[in-house]
């Protein structure tokens, strides 16, 4: 096992009817922004038990952040932020919208001239603004880590933030927020987490038996529920344990003392950005090719994960890795979800190029667990997933 530091600040109040908890973990003199998307929020009643439980402080309001947030309009937010004093932040929605409040917290304290430096420059933030979020679709993880995902149309651009200011204070899960979830959200929230586990798992042993463990449950857990939440959402106990296994996924745990990849989640981001396919169908389009590519460095785990997670017994270790892709891509079409670049877009030629070309020209020149996945290497993975 790797040598590692774990610190993870963010209180968790889970469970049946906690989002009336808000009103003790606000500081009373707080002046907050409250931070929503696209509305779903009016919807489906949460929106009405935030304002209930905010009913004694001071709030100002501020909607429309879009699922991969925005900057453009997440500036219009920081100048709220700054015109109206705000003192607290206050996620209300999914990954894109309390990544968006990740981008605020470090921008409100920002002393640079473009906030957009924050994401070309690597700059991490030690201390933010402080925020806490109610999370309204498990998938990302983002309620419990302090990394986000902002993305520029204007350049076509989603890049990476994060340090250790950026952890929520506290975040809100109620699994009963699912109910509301349209199917296909469902779908990637347990794609995106299933491929969170594989990212920081399908590398190569390093001997750390308890992390390959968590990381195995979290996958068999996603598997078994899977199903039950897709089919009724308002199943509790498939929704509690489907919402639970998302903030496992990446709160930072089950990476400690592992080597990890990220690749998959890196050229993910590219089609996003490229084409506006959801997070999660991007990582669905990316992962097969990348364990196919990088087999012979990753068979050893891919075995592993075959045996442990899919029971797959029978057949060499060569077979046995190879079949286990092979569930993989199984379960994500069981999903609903396609796995073929081309399923999503007939303008596919030359994106391989395109984004090779990209991570050249931003220093990116080995990826994955060996940093040894190069350009050149992303191209033919790439291409791969036409
Ligand atoms: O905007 P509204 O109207 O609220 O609708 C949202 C949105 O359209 C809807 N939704 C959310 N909760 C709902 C609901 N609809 C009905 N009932 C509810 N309870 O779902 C849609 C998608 O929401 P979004 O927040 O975009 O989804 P997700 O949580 O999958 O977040 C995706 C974003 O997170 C980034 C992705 O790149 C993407 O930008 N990621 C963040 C990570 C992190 N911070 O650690 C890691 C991930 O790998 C990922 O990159
Ligand atoms: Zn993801």
């Amino acid at each position: 096992m790797n040598n590692f530091e774990f610190k993870n600040p963010t209180k968790i109040i889970f469970g049946k009817d906690t989002i009336k908890q808000l009103e003790t973990e606000i500081p009373k003199n707080a002046k907050v922004l409250l931070l929503y998307g696209g509305g779903s929020i009016k919807k489906n009643g949460i929106y009405d038990q935030v304002k209930k439980a905010l009913a004694n402080i001071e709030l100002v309001e501020f909607g429309g952040i879009p699922a991969n947030p925005e900057y453009a309009t997440l500036m219009e937010a920081l100048k709220v932020v700054k015109e109206e004093n705000i003192t607290y932040l206050l996620a209300v929605g999914g990954g894109s919208v309390i990544d968006g409040t990740k981008f605020l917290s470090a921008a409100a304290v920002f002393d640079g001239e473009t906030p957009w430096d924050i994401l070309t420059k690597n700059i991490r933030t030690e201390k933010g603004m402080p925020f806490g979020t109610v999370l309204t679709l498990p998938a990302t993880g983002s309620e419990m880590n302090s990394g986000a995902v902002i993305t520029r149309r204007e350049t076509k651009e989603k890049l990476a933030m994060g340090g250790p200011g950026l952890f929520p204070q506290f975040s809100i899960l109620d699994p009963q927020v699912i109910a509301s979830i349209p199917k296909r959200q469902l779908a990637n929230g347990i794609a995106d987490a299933f491929t969170h586990v594989l990212e920081q798992y399908m590398t190569y042993p390093v001997g750390a038996m308890l992390q390959d463990r968590f990381a195995e449950s979290i996958l068999q857990t996603l598997i078994k529920v899977a199903p039950k939440v897709l089919k009724d959402p308002t199943n509790y106990k498939a929704a509690a344990n489907f919402m639970w296994s998302c903030t496992m996924a990446l709160n930072g745990l089950i990476q400690k003392g592992v080597p990890t990849d990220w690749a998959v989640h890196a050229m993910g981001h590219e089609l996003t950005a490229l084409f506006g396919i959801d997070h999660a169908r991007t990582l669905a389009i990316i992962a097969p090719s990348h364990y196919k590519y990088n087999f012979d460095t990753k068979k050893a785990k891919l075995a592993r994960y075959a045996d442990r997670v899919w029971k797959i017994k029978k057949g060499s270790k060569d077979d046995k890795a190879y079949d286990a892709i092979e569930k993989t891509v199984d379960f994500f079409h069981k999903l609903g979800i396609d796995t073929k670049l081309s399923n999503y877009t007939d303008d596919y030629e030359g994106t391989a190029e395109e984004i090779a070309k990209r991570f050249t020209d931003r220093g990116w020149l080995g990826l994955g667990e060996h940093q040894n996945l190069s350009p050149d290497k992303v191209k033919e993975i790439v291409k791969m997933s036409y």
